[in-house]
């Protein structure tokens, strides 16, 4: 065992312990009744990286949640490795279906539950981590610029405009994301892609106020009836999307592409076990892992209206509404994308209501290349620290600010994730395995040793 492995093992438990009051912390970006916490998440990330040994770490203000922002320079003439990670968390709702309090972590069968385990304070802990290793044990091989922020689950509004207002502070080589997931411990992979995305809210309203629904229903319209069709009309018989242009700018896979995209390991029977579900459903003609991969989508994320609470109470509601999201592949733009959404949701609208469609984020595709240096770097530490050559996939996932660091900074990413998608993220009983999180920090250190060689035999 290396050294450095040797460190990372002894001192596991302490990283486990830090991470834990790492998690204590409510920082859900969504809710504001969380702001204090949220930025006491800030200032306790910027100590840990005070910690591990950078030798500058600040707090960096928006108009939103603050952005962390810390550096350890060895040498100007070495590559830079920008780190980026989010601080922020899901809601943690449905609190009941949780089995332990979901910012009060507990280890259990060698797994941290806790809202944000995985997704993603587990994640940029292993770094925070890697770098006091690499520090103890020889130094770094390259110089290493961290960006976590505290917005990513909100859609990173803020973090554009930070990019263009720090280009040269943010100066480096290449970017390294750990906020994805694998395959499974047995088949490491890296993911190469990541969906866009368009978030919208609808909102239905029929007759001015709510009303009895014996003494009106059968001669007004229902706005939950009619949104109930309306979303259902926006799928056809095949599973399109049926939104008039939405696949205009859809790249289309070659077969050769397609092929190699489904030679992945996947088992649909135990894809459908895990779920608890007799069958798959999506877009004709595509697998299931085309479907999540390379195929643009339209889900309900939450819809709303009328009398929710316990018995029943007779009423014709006055509105419903509901949340709506796209997932988008190249080279479909958000904002376009939006905006189709809007005019065929009011076109379809019929007389007896009105709808007031709102956008909340977006985010475009990216495609991460694997023929770079950094996909090398990032596969040959996988394939030391695993045992095996990682699979290239295409993941379902949205990470906003990805397509940003290559066009504001020039930068490419790697997405170097070590999550599970049954880690369940943004789900009740979110959980990192304590493996998952040790390999990571295993794994880490070998990027940056892997990246500075190939970059100085390779500089361009
Ligand atoms: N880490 C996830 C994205 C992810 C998860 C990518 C698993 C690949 C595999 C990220 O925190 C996330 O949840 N992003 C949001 C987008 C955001 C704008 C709310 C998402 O994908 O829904
Ligand atoms: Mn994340
Ligand atoms: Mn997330």
């Amino acid at each position: 065992m290396t050294a450095l492995n040797k460190y990372i093992q002894d001192n596991l438990p302490r990283f486990v312990e830090e991470l834990i009051e790492l998690l204590k912390i409510p920082s859900v970006s969504a809710d504001s009744s969380h702001n204090a916490d949220t930025a006491r998440c800030a200032e306790a990330v910027r100590q840990s990286l005070l910690k591990a040994g950078c030798t500058h770490a600040e707090i960096c203000p928006t108009p939103g949640h603050p952005i962390v922002y810390a550096e350890k320079i060895v040498d100007p003439a070495l590559p830079t490795i920008l780190t980026y990670g989010h601080y922020d968390v899901q809601p943690p709702d449905p609190l009941e279906l949780w089995t332990s309090g979901p910012f009060e972590p507990v280890v259990k069968d060698d797994k941290i539950y806790a809202r944000g385990s995985c997704d993603d304070k587990g994640q940029v802990f292993m770094h925070v981590k890697a770098l006091e290793s690499m520090l103890a044990n020889g130094g770094l091989p390259c110089n290493v610029k961290f960006m976590i922020e505290g917005e990513e689950e909100v859609g990173s509004n803020n973090l554009g405009a930070f990019l263009r207002e720090n280009k040269e502070k943010l100066k480096a080589d290449i970017v390294l994301v750990s906020d994805t997931s694998m395959i499974s411990m047995d088949t490491p992979s890296i993911e190469t892609g990541l969906r866009g995305l368009a978030y919208m809210e609808v909102e239905v309203t029929g007759p001015n106020r709510d009303l009895h629904s014996g003494v009106y229903g059968g001669a007004v319209g229902n706005p939950i009836t009619i949104l109930a069709k309306m979303i259902a009309s926006m799928h056809d018989e095949n599973n399109h999307i049926t939104i008039p242009g939405f696949y205009d700018d859809v790249l289309i896979l070659s077969e050769a592409e397609r092929v190699e995209l489904n030679k992945a390991p996947f088992s649909l029977e135990e894809y459908k076990k895990d779920l608890n579900i007799d069958e798959v459903w999506g877009e004709k003609g595509y697998t299931t892992l085309e479907r999540t991969g390379v195929r643009p989508t339209l889900e309900l994320n939450g819809i709303w209206g009328g009398y929710t609470g316990e018995g029943a109470k007779t009423v014709l509601p006055s509105k419903a509404s509901a949340k709506i999201s796209m997932r988008l592949v190249p080279h479909q733009k958000s904002g376009q994308i939006a905006k189709l959404f809007r005019e065929h949701f009011e076109k379809i609208a019929p007389p007896y209501v009105k709808v007031k469609v709102t956008e909340h984020h977006g985010g475009e595709p990216v495609v991460t290349p694997t023929d770079g240096i950094a996909y090398r770097a990032a596969a040959m530490a996988i394939e030391e620290s695993f045992g095996k050559k990682p699979v290239p996939t295409r993941g379902g996932g949205s990470i906003p600010i990805v397509a940003l660091f290559e066009e504001v900074l020039g930068l490419k990413t790697v997405l170097m994730g070590f999550g599970l998608d049954s880690d369940n993220i943004h789900s009740p009983n979110e959980h990192y395995g304590v493996l998952n999180f040790r390999k990571g920090i295993e794994t880490i250190p070998l990027f940056f040793k892997n990246y500075s060689q190939l970059k100085s035999n390779n500089p361009s």
